[in-house]
């Protein structure tokens, strides 16, 4: 072994050394339907008028540690009472890894499966012990009876549950996430960071569980780029957070941008709507489509499986027309075979389906 893999491997944690890193795809020039981003951007003037509050920025200076104004809007829009604590993240990414890092060494923590990746990438990286329930198998809705037996076994100290589903797409049900609230020992995350495009919420619920905590993100709504998740729960909970962020992790920029984003936000429920409408339209043509099975959705993806070809092939083929989406291809069942792609503009959908329509009209020709 070279010195220098010697000296990782003697300094780093097992897990660390057998993990892979997250892997994003190189994106430039295609048309990018990969990773649930709002594809709109905004009118001109609204631009010119984010760019004067920018230039009161100063950004010699430490940001506010507690980001007032921006959590202020945040328990304004998401009509958070006082008596709740409210936590902000660098994204819910970084939401996640506080919760986790806050656990004692070892902890259980759980998730269905499959679900959102970073519960279990953040949990591997910290040591912890992940367990993945997997979720049936023909609607991808909660196994309840094997959910609640695996929480009274593994006693997880933290359940995440997205709500919608990452990369199902669906709401699990409302009275199965109620009974794991009330089974769990420790806390349940609901993770609503497709909420623009659901009227589902356990926002409301907050104040009636000591375990509960929702978080979200405006990552969906239109600001990734931004970099900014929120967690609202019970005050203790969030005030023995509060000690290990990093004091300034919402900078300065991201601060007043979202507070100004968030001020205009009729363009945001313009957007969300036109993305619904167009979820809708993608949805019936993809269901057209007799080679493809393809799942409901409440957020702006669509997951649908390949059916008795390689969906590797037809992801291939769609890249090679410079449109960009996600294989889950390789995932165990029930991924097997599936393919998410993002709901984008009705040019950018419409380029995807010709792309689509044009691979099985080939295939059908060379059978
Ligand atoms: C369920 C779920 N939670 C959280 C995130 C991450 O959000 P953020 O951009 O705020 O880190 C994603 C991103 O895809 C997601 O699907």
């Amino acid at each position: 072994m070279k010195t220098i893999e010697k000296l990782s491997t003697a300094i780093f944690r097992k897990n660390i050394l057998e993990m892979t890193a997250y892997q994003v795809a190189e994106a430039d020039g295609f048309i990018k339907l990969d990773a649930m981003e709002n594809p709109y951007g905004w009118p001109n003037e609204l631009t010119e008028a984010w760019l004067k509050t920018l230039r009161n920025c100063e950004i010699n200076r430490y940001p506010d540690p507690d980001a007032r104004h921006l959590s202020d809007k945040l328990r304004e829009m998401n009509e958070i009472p006082t008596e709740l604590g409210i936590l902000l993240g660098n994204g819910s990414d970084e939401i996640i890894q506080l919760l986790l890092m806050a656990l004692p060494p070892t902890a259980p923590v759980m998730a269905p499966d499959p679900s959102f990746v970073m519960y279990k990438q953040i949990s591997d990286g910290l040591d912890l012990n992940f367990h993945a329930i997997p979720l049936q198998e023909n609607n991808f809705e909660l196994d309840l009876p094997r959910f609640i037996q695996s929480i009274k076994e593994i006693k997880p100290k933290i359940i995440f549950l997205a709500y919608p589903n990452n990369p199902t797409g669906n709401l699990f049900n409302t009275s199965d996430i109620q009974e794991i609230i009330n089974q769990a020992p420790g806390l349940v995350i609901i993770d609503e960071a497709y909420a623009p495009f659901t009227d589902a919420t356990f926002m409301s619920e907050i104040s009636d569980f000591d375990n509960l905590l929702v978080m979200r993100t405006v990552s969906k709504l239109g600001l990734a780029g931004l970099r900014l998740g929120y967690l609202v729960g019970q005050n203790e909970i969030i005030n023995q957070l509060n000690k290990i962020r990093l004091p300034y992790n919402i900078n300065v920029l991201t601060q007043v941008s979202t507070l100004f984003a968030l001020s205009n936000y009729a363009i945001f429920e313009q957007q969300t709507q036109l993305i619904c409408q167009e979820r809708t339209a993608l949805m019936q043509a993809l269901n057209n489509i007799p080679q493809l099975e393809v799942f409901p959705s409440d957020a702006n993806f669509i997951l649908f499986r390949v059916l008795n070809q390689s969906a590797d092939a037809l992801f291939t083929f769609l890249k090679g027309q410079q449109v960009l989406i996600k294989s889950l291809a390789h995932h165990d069942a029930p991924l097997t075979n599936c393919l998410r792609v993002t709901v984008g503009k009705k040019e950018e959908n419409r380029i995807f389906l010709t792309a689509l329509s044009q691979y099985f009209s080939r295939l059908n020709q060379e059978n």
